[in-house]
C-alpha cells in the first residue's frame, strides 16, 4: 500500500512568505504547552562523524488540543564554512500522530534557521528591555541573521547592531542583508569580541559549537543591564557570564540537565540544576515571570518542539497555498 507525502523544498519554504512573528508566536505557543506538561521530547541523540561535528535525531510529540508529531534529522558541520556548504542541513519529518505515517518531509535548514532566532526573540519578548538600543552579535553566519531579525520584532528602537566576526567578509555581508531591515541602524564591524559587546544592550552568540570551548566572551566585558543570549551552547559566554547571572533560562531545562550529565557542554562553572531561575515551558506558560534588569543570561539549545511547531506552522501554510511535490512512499 503507498500512501502521500508532500515533499517540501527550501526553496517551497522560502515562497510562503512566512515571517518572523509567525515563527516567534507558534514557537511561543509550544513553550507553553511544555510548560503545561504536553510535551514528550527526549533530548537530543547523535553521532559524531568528524572532530567537532554532529548529526542528531530529535523527535517530538505535542499531546492536548496541538497534537502535533515530527522528526528532524539535522547536521552541523563547521568546516563546511570553508567548502561553500551550509554549516547545519537535514530534513524534518511531520508524523501523523493517529497512524504514525509520514504526512511531510521537509528541508530542515531553512526550519533550523529561523525557530533558532524565533526561540531567542520569545526569550527577548519576556526578559528584554524594551528601550533597548544596541545589539551586539558574534558570529555572523545564518544565526547571526536569524537572531538580529528576531531582535527587530521585539525591540522597536534599536540604532546600533555591533558585529564581529574572524572572516573578513561576513561583517560587510552581513550588514549588506541585515541594513534594510534596520534602516535607521549604524552597523559597527568591531575588531574584537571585547570592543564589539561593550555597552551593548543584548549580546547574543551565534559561533561554532566546539567540544573544547575558548568561551571567549567575559562577563567583566559586559554592562551590568544586559541580555545575554548564546545559541553556541557554552562555546563563547564564559562561565561567570551565566553563572554571575542575576537570572539564568534555558529552553528546557530536561535536556539542558540531560546534556550536562552526559558530560561534553555546560560543564566546568555553567549552572547546575540550583543555578536555574527557569525555563521557557515555565516562562510562557504563565508558572513564572522573567526578569528585566540586571544581567539575564540563556543557554537556547534548540529543541525539537520548535521544529515541530515551526514545522507544522509551514505544513499548513504550503497546503493552503498549495504549494509542494506530493509523492507516494
Ligand atoms: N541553539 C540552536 O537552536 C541552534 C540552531 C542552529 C545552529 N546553532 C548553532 O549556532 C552556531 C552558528 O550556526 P550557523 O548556522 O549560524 O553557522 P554559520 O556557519 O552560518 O555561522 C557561523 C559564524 O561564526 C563565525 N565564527 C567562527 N568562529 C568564530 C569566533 N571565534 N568568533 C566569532 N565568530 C566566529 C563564522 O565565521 C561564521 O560567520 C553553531 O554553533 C550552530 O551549531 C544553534
Amino acid at each position: 500500500m503507498t500512501f502521500d507525502v508532500l515533499w517540501l523544498s527550501r526553496a517551497d519554504i522560502d515562497s510562503l512568505g512566512l515571517t518572523m512573528r509567525e515563527i516567534m508566536d507558534v514557537v511561543e505557543e509550544g513553550f507553553a504547552a511544555m510548560g503545561r506538561g504536553e510535551v514528550e521530547m527526549p533530548a537530543k541523540i547523535g553521532i559524531h562523524t568528524r572532530t567537532d561535528c554532529f548529526n542528531h535525531s530529535m523527535p517530538c510529540y505535542v499531546s492536548g488540543t496541538l497534537d502535533l508529531a515530527g522528526v528532524k534529522v539535522v547536521s552541523g558541520y563547521p568546516p563546511n564554512q570553508k567548502k561553500g556548504l551550509p554549516y547545519i542541513s537535514g530534513i524534518w519529518t511531520l508524523i501523523d500522530p493517529e497512524t504514525g505515517l509520514v504526512r511531510s518531509v521537509m528541508d530542515a535548514g531553512w526550519i533550523t534557521a529561523w525557530r533558532t532566532g524565533a526561540a531567542s526573540g520569545v526569550y527577548a519578548r519576556h526578559f528584554g528591555n524594551p528601550e533597548t538600543k544596541s545589539v551586539c552579535i558574534i558570529g555572523l553566519g545564518v544565526q547571526g541573521h536569524m537572531n538580529l531579525r528576531a531582535m527587530l520584532e521585539v525591540f522597536p528602537n534599536i540604532e546600533e547592531v555591533r558585529m564581529f566576526d574572524p572572516v573578513a567578509a561576513q561583517a560587510a555581508r552581513f550588514q549588506t542583508n541585515m541594513q534594510p531591515l534596520a534602516p535607521g541602524a549604524r552597523f559597527l564591524d568591531c575588531d574584537t569580541p571585547r570592543e564589539a559587546v561593550a555597552n551593548a544592550d543584548v549580546v547574543i552568540t551565534c559561533t561554532p559549537i566546539v567540544e573544547k570551548p575558548e568561551r571567549f566572551v567575559k562577563a567583566e566585558w559586559l554592562k551590568p543591564e544586559v541580555l545575554a543570549i548564546a545559541v553556541d551552547y557554552d562555546s563563547a559566554f564564559d562561565a561567570e557570564t551565566m553563572s554571575g547571572a542575576a537570572c539564568f533560562t534555558t529552553d528546557s531545562e530536561t535536556q539542558y540537565l540531560w546534556t550536562q550529565d552526559h558530560g561534553t557542554y555546560f560543564q566546568t562553572g555553567y549552572p547546575a540544576k540550583a543555578g536555574l531561575h527557569s525555563d521557557m515551558g515555565e516562562i510562557c506558560a504563565g508558572k513564572k515571570a522573567g526578569l528585566r534588569t540586571g544581567r539575564r543570561a540563556a543557554v537556547l539549545m534548540g529543541i525539537a518542539l520548535d521544529d515541530v511547531m515551526t514545522g507544522h506552522l509551514i505544513y499548513e501554510k504550503a497546503l493552503e497555498k498549495k504549494t509542494g511535490t506530493w509523492v507516494q512512499l
